[in-house]
């Protein structure tokens, strides 16, 4: 088990996301599909977060792990 996530990446990951889509976004960091979940937290206490986009628009997916807006940068890559 562990309770910290892995830095996937110092940067945030631009995807252009489909309104009503639901995505599900990597919290652990150990997904080879980053910034989203390939079921790599499996022996983790992680769970991947939804995330339904509201209109189709460009985001920033975390990859660090730390952002305080999850799942989306903060600009707390800039900080670790
Ligand atoms: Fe990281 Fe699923 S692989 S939350």
């Amino acid at each position: 088990m562990s309770d910290a996530p892995i830095i996937a990446k110092k940067e945030p990951v631009p995807i252009d996301v489909v309104e009503g889509k639901t995505y599900f976004w990597c919290a652990c960091g150990r997904s080879a599909k980053q910034p989203f979940c390939d079921g790599s937290h499996k022996d983790t206490d992680f769970e991947p977060l939804k995330y339904t986009a509201e209109s189709n628009k460009k985001v920033f997916f975390c990859c660090c792990k730390h952002s305080q807006k999850a799942p989306l940068c903060d600009g707390s890559h800039s900080k670790i």
